[in-house]
């Protein structure tokens, strides 16, 4: 099973404001989230499902949580992130869609194979940040679409779809385990 992420970045890797909701408008971004994660099973960080009730009715959501006792309306609940994997693979998943916030991008980077960026052109105040997803690992670019602002569209924005170059934490243990086998 592929662990993939899916973000809206702002210029310094800001991606909200910290205190509720994405500050911009992107009509254009929302249609991509939408037509990238239709379908699929999307890990979802407690604040971020809280904060975008309605968004997941089209998706099998997971919502990572440390609280043992929580309870959702709509999908299912883990605790830590190898247990959402564990459910997510167990439930026939052919991809893991990790939907954010900062926290749960933290925790989910080291796992995934790839990355579904939204790069937007805008200096956007926030202490929301996605990781230094740079540093942490070596990308391949699988493609990048340039799209310019234009009348619903408040800021230009790339769209960039990359490929980890080496094993994830995960494939890397998995090497571990098959060599102490
Ligand atoms: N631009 C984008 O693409 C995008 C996408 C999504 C969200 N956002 C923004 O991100 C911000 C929210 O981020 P956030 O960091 O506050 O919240 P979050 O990542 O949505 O949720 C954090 C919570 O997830 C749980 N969690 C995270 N890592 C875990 C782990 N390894 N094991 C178990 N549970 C774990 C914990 O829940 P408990 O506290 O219940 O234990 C933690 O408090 C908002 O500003 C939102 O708008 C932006």
């Amino acid at each position: 099973m592929k662990v993939s992420m899916i973000s809206a970045i702002a210029h310094g890797r800001v991606i909200g404001t910290g205190h509720g909701g994405i500050p911009w408008h992107l009509p254009r971004d929302v249609k991509h989230f939408r037509n990238y994660t239709r379908g699929k099973f999307l890990l979802i960080g407690r604040h971020t499902f809280e904060e975008m009730q309605g968004w997941f009715s089209d998706h099998y959501p997971i919502i990572l949580t440390r609280q043992t006792d929580y309870t959702a309306e709509l999908g299912s609940v883990a605790n830590t992130m190898e247990g959402a994997m564990d459910l997510a693979k167990a439930s026939g998943a052919g991809e893991l869609v990790v939907c954010g916030g900062a926290g749960l991008y933290h925790s989910a980077l080291p796992y995934a194979d790839e990355l579904i960026l939204t790069l937007i052109d805008a200096g956007i105040e926030g202490t929301a940040l996605f990781p230094d997803y740079e540093n942490a690992a070596k990308w391949e670019t699988l493609s990048d679409e340039a799209f310019s602002a234009d009348k619903d569209n408040n800021h230009a924005m790339r769209i960039v779809h990359l490929r980890r170059l080496h094993p994830t934490a995960l494939g890397a243990k998995e090497v571990l385990d098959g060599e102490t086998r």
